[in-house]
């Protein structure tokens, strides 16, 4: 299948044709199978050495002494962070990773702090991600995961907004996930300025690439790193890159590290092969299907140990899962449009996995995926 047919598809997803789950699974293994079929591996050029892991421009940084320009730098900060957000953390970098259980954050490689738990919107409508986004802002979520193809920036967008107006929390408290669509590759800087746009939002958090596609991911990488450059986005990463050499491909010949990889991952497929490889990179995971996915996610709270430690905990076997994502160090963003669940799976920070307990849930790993792409 040529790329054009894929733009077909994916506009009819984007009005809203393909709603039922079997036909959402359909669609995106056939877009997958086809974007690697089309696609030839470009190599790249820079060592892992030469990288500089920072996104952080800090040509505005005065000599110690030197008080008009400090407090100049002083006033500018803060009217950056008022307009663009929290100020990267760059002190911290170097613990980049470590997941902080208590305030539920990681410093992520960009020196930006990303919450560890989050919304997921995928398969839901505009008017599902609103009500979602604005029951998880309000349950205490600061993560918020989007992406052009799901066809409900707009959605999202509002429910941010309804949570700011009603005093919920503030822009900057928010972290917003979105991801570029393979069709948009080939112009990465009007596909930024859109999904600002929809979002109605002055700056994006995170942007990920939402799918390898070596014929043209790299160019679309650098648009990102230009809006980087431009304050349009925080941070810069990945989704759907399963093998080491591919995720090497792309670094090598781009300059911002990624700061995320965002992968299936859950009990039965724990990612540990690409979570051991990213981790050199200070890149962490992030889990899709954190609860296998609709339509599968009975397999996995029906599973024996998984059950069996939510009843040793008194909780569902949905926290025990999300619970072993984040002790894991897997950013989590469980989807769902039911505010009971979404309240549900917020309430993991006040119980802890023993280390058998882990152990058990370790040896699940089946490496099996859910999905067909
Ligand atoms: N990068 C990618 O290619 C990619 C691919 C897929 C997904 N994602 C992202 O990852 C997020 C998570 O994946 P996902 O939403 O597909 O799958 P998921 O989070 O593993 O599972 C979602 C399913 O779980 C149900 N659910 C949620 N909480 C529950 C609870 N406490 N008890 C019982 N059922 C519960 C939801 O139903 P209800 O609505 O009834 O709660 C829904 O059917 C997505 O929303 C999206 O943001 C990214």
């Amino acid at each position: 299948m040529q790329l054009s047919e894929q733009a077909n598809i994916s506009c009819m997803v984007k009005g809203g044709i393909f709603d039922d789950a079997k036909t959402w699974d359909f669609v995106f293994g056939f877009l997958m199978i086809a974007s690697l079929g089309a696609c030839g591996i470009s190599q790249g050029a820079e060592s892992v050495e030469e990288r500089d892991t920072l996104a952080v421009d800090d040509s505005t940084l005065t000599e110690e002494g030197d008080d008009a320009d400090a407090e100049a730098v002083q006033e500018a900060e803060e009217v950056s962070s008022e307009t663009t957000g929290t100020a990267p953390n760059e002190q911290a970098v170097g613990d980049a990773g470590v997941f902080d259980l208590e305030n539920g954050m990681v410093l992520l490689n960009s020196g930006y702090e990303m919450p560890i738990l989050g919304i997921g919107c995928f398969r839901l409508s505009q008017s599902q991600a609103e009500d979602s986004v604005y029951w998880a802002l309000r349950d205490g979520y600061r993560l918020i995961d989007t992406a052009r193809i799901y066809g409900n920036e707009e959605g999202v967008g509002r429910g941010i907004q309804r949570a700011i107006d009603e005093g919920i929390c503030t822009r900057e408290e928010i972290f917003v996930t979105t991801k570029m669509w393979t069709d948009d590759f080939g112009d990465g800087d009007a596909a930024i300025d859109a999904s600002l746009s929809r979002l109605d939002l002055e700056y994006i958090d995170l942007m990920i690439l939402h799918h390898s596609q070596p014929s043209n991911d790299v160019e679309a990488y650098q648009a990102m790193e230009r809006a980087v450059e431009a304050g349009k986005l925080k941070s810069i990463g990945l989704s759907n890159y399963y093998e080491p050499e591919d995720f090497d491909r792309l670094v090598d010949a781009t300059t911002i590290t990624p700061a995320l990889l965002q992968n299936e991952t859950h009990p039965y497929h724990q990612s540990t092969v690409m979570k051991e490889h990213i981790a050199q990179y200070g890149t962490v995971m992030e889990s899709w299907f954190p609860l296998g996915g609709r339509g599968n996610t009975q397999v996995l709270f029906d599973d024996e140990t998984i059950s069996s430690i939510a009843t040793e905990h008194g909780k569902t076997s949905a926290q025990v899962i999300l619970r072993w994502h984040l002790q894991a160090g897997n950013i989590a963003i469980p989807g769902s449009s039911n505010e009971a669940h979404i309240q549900e799976n917020f309430e993991v920070f006040d119980f802890e996995l023993t280390e058998d307990e882990m152990q058990r849930l370790t040896a699940l790993d089946k490496d099996q995926r859910f999905a067909g792409y």
